[in-house]
């Protein structure tokens, strides 16, 4: 049952790659014995732009590599102890990070800031010297934050380049997808829905307005819809019970985001997509990392585009976005500026 829409989704780009792909990746995999990152693998062993795979985890990482290395498909399989973090990023195109704790009943994506800060901001200082070329795409929460401690992380080095650093925020996107084709009963492929702002509760701003599907909906209905949108990752924590939160919906969605930038890099053209990035739309509100649609290409971000036309309802929402996610991001520059 795993993730078969993935499966279904990448093997139809395998086909659409299998006469196009002009070029071919190292990828590494950081936390790749996790709830999220043992399917992100098996899900980008799928993936043809990918030739080589990098496993790394301080646990577990060399027996998710045997046992994804067998599935049949052209790449190769390399798993990483605690102390080969160097090898894993060494030559790496495109690096995943998924490493760190996830969210038990309760918790909100802040309350793993103490422990997963100083595991993504150790991680960026060893692609910032091992593999500064490399394209990041950072999973682990709170993400408002991390993506700012890797770029500041980055910055100390003399390397960091804002075009090479993703959050990635595309479950935020499926989700919301999903829950509207769920409401008028349509194909979600029918219901994109462009997702601005944040990664985690108030910051999550969908742009339902400009969907044909979502444009109509009113008051409750709406309200409903927007928290679901929002807070759809606490109903995984809760159902999980204290095992953990989304892994499975969250690997498919970092291996259709990675396949994104991977194709990208390969030169296909009209790539968009929502990622929180270094971004200029509310930099002079003091919120210099946003997610809005990005164009994706060569050099990675190519193009940031602007949120387009909102409701007065979707302009209330990014307005209660941006103080929380400027007080995010102030917390992880503030984090790497202390360490
Ligand atoms: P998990 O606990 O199952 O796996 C995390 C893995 O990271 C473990 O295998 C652990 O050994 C590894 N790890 C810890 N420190 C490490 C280090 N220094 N280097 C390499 N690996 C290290 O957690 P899960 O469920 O896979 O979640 C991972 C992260 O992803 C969490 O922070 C979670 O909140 C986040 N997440 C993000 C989402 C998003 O939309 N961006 C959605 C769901 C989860």
């Amino acid at each position: 049952m795993l993730a078969r829409s993935a499966i279904r989704t990448l093997s139809s780009q395998s086909r659409m790659f299998s006469s196009s792909a002009s070029r071919q990746f190292k990828v590494a995999v950081l936390g790749a014995g996790g709830g999220i990152g043992q399917p992100l693998s098996l899900l980008l062993k799928l993936d043809p732009l990918v030739t080589e795979l990098n496993l790394y985890d301080i646990r577990g990482a060399p027996g998710v590599a045997a046992d994804v290395s067998h599935v049949d498909t052209n790449s190769e399989v390399k798993g990483f102890a605690a102390d080969k973090l160097d090898e894993a990023l060494d030559g790496t195109r495109v690096i995943v990070i998924p490493a760190g704790v996830p969210r038990k009943p309760g918790m909100t994506r802040d309350d793993l800031f103490n422990t997963n800060a100083s595991i993504v901001r150790d991680l960026a200082a060893a692609i910032g010297r091992v593999s500064p070329q490399a394209c990041i795409c950072v999973i682990s929460n709170p993400v408002n934050s991390t993506v700012p401690i890797v770029a500041a992380t980055l910055e100390k080095q003399g390397v960091f380049d804002p075009k090479r650093l993703f959050g990635v925020t595309t479950l935020d996107v499926v989700r919301a997808a999903r829950f509207l084709g769920g409401i008028q009963g349509v194909d979600p492929k029918q219901t994109p829905v462009t997702v601005v702002g944040g990664h985690s509760g108030a910051t999550i701003v969908p742009l339902l307005s400009q969907n044909s599907h979502g444009k109509g909906l009113k008051g409750e209905t709406y309200e409903k819809l927007v928290h679901r949108i929002q807070f759809g990752g606490d109903e995984v924590v809760k159902a999980k019970d204290g095992a953990g939160s989304a892994t499975l919906s969250m690997a498919y969605a970092g291996a259709r985001f990675t396949n994104s930038v991977l194709r990208g890099l390969n030169g296909e053209k009209g790539l968009v997509t929502p990622t929180f990035v270094k971004s200029p739309l509310f930099a002079d509100q003091g919120v210099d990392f946003f997610s809005s649609n990005v164009e994706l290409g060569p050099n990675g971000v190519e193009k940031i585009h602007p949120i387009g036309p909102i409701s007065p309802e979707e302009e209330k929402l990014l307005q209660a976005c941006l103080p929380d996610l400027k007080k995010n991001i102030e917390k992880g520059k503030a984090f790497v500026a202390q360490s």
